[in-house]
C-alpha cells in the first residue's frame, strides 16, 4: 500500500508562501522556517517508511493486514500562521514551532477497530520512536463524536550536519471513523458562517458517529468469530 501523498515538499514552494503568508520577512528568516519545513518532513519521510514497512510484513506474513490505507501531508504555511494567530502560540526565535507539534502529519486507517492499537503498539516499540502525547478520542470520544487515535511523536533524523529530533503527529482511525470525519469536516465548513445551522445538525451527527461505531463494533465480532473458525480448522 503506498502512501497517498498531498502538497509534496518543495522548499522553493514554501519559500514563497512563507513570504506571502507573511511569517517571515528577510531572506534569513525565510530560510530558517524552510530548512524546519524540510526537517519535519524528512520526520514525516522516516515515519512513513516505518509504517510501509509493518504494512509489507502484515501483507507477507499474515493472512490479515491491520492497514487500510494511509495519507500523509504537510502543514501549508497559510493554515500554520493561522493556527499561530488563533492559539496566540508564542514563536521563539531560538525554536521556531517548537511547540506545534501537526506540521507534518499522517494518517493510518484501520480495517477494523482492534487494528487501531495493534498498529499504535507496533510503532511505539520501535526503539528510536518517543511518545511525546497520546490521546485516545476512542475510548474518550470528543463530546461532538469525533473519534480517532492520535499520537505525537518524535523521532531523529540524519541530517548532514548530525542528528536532530522532530516530531510528527500520528491519526490512527478505522475506515467508519475516518468517513465520519472527513464528513463532519466538511459540514462544518459549509455552515462555518452559521452557527444556528451547525448547532442544529450537531446531536444529529453525533448520534450517527455512535451508530457507525456500533457498526463497527458488529463488524469486528464477525472477523474475530471467523478468525477463530480459522484457527481451529487449522489445528
Ligand atoms: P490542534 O492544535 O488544533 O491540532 O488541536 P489539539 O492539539 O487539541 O489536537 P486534537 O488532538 O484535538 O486534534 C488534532 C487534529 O485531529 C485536528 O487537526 C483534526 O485533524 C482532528 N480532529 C480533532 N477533532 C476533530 C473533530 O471534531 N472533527 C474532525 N473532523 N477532526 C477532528
Ligand atoms: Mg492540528
Amino acid at each position: 500500500m503506498i502512501i497517498q501523498r498531498s502538497n509534496l515538499f518543495s522548499i522553493k514552494k514554501y519559500e514563497k508562501q512563507f513570504r506571502d503568508a507573511g511569517l517571515a520577512q528577510g531572506y534569513e528568516s525565510i530560510r530558517k522556517i524552510s530548512q524546519l519545513y524540510l526537517l519535519r518532513h524528512s520526520a514525516l519521510n522516516e515515519i512513513g517508511t516505518k509504517l510501509e514497512n509493518l504494512d509489507d510484513e502484515y501483507s507477507a506474513n499474515f493472512d490479515h493486514n491491520p492497514i487500510h490505507h494511509m495519507e500523509e501531508r504537510m502543514k501549508e504555511p497559510g493554515s500554520l500562521l493561522g493556527k499561530i494567530s488563533r492559539k496566540q502560540i508564542p514563536v521563539d526565535t531560538n525554536d521556531l514551532f517548537g511547540n506545534i507539534y501537526d506540521i507534518a502529519g499522517i494518517r493510518v486507517i484501520t480495517n477494523y477497530l482492534d487494528d487501531i492499537i495493534k498498529v499504535r503498539d507496533a510503532l511505539v516499540k520501535q526503539s528510536d520512536v518517543t511518545v511525546i502525547k497520546e490521546k485516545d478520542y476512542i475510548n474518550h470520544p470528543k463530546p461532538n463524536g469525533y473519534r480517532s487515535y492520535h499520537l505525537i511523536v518524535s523521532v531523529p533524523v540524519f541530517q548532514d550536519e548530525g542528528v536532530q529530533e522532530a516530531p510528527v503527529e500520528i491519526q490512527i482511525r478505522t475506515v467508519g471513523m475516518d468517513t465520519w470525519a472527513s464528513l463532519e469536516h466538511d459540514l462544518r465548513y459549509k455552515s462555518f458562517a452559521d452557527q444556528e445551522k451547525a448547532d442544529q445538525y450537531a446531536a444529529e451527527l453525533a448520534q450517527y458517529a455512535n451508530a457507525l461505531f456500533g457498526i463497527e463494533e458488529n463488524m469486528q465480532r464477525i472477523f474475530t468469530g471467523l478468525q477463530s473458525e480459522n484457527d481451529e480448522h487449522q489445528s
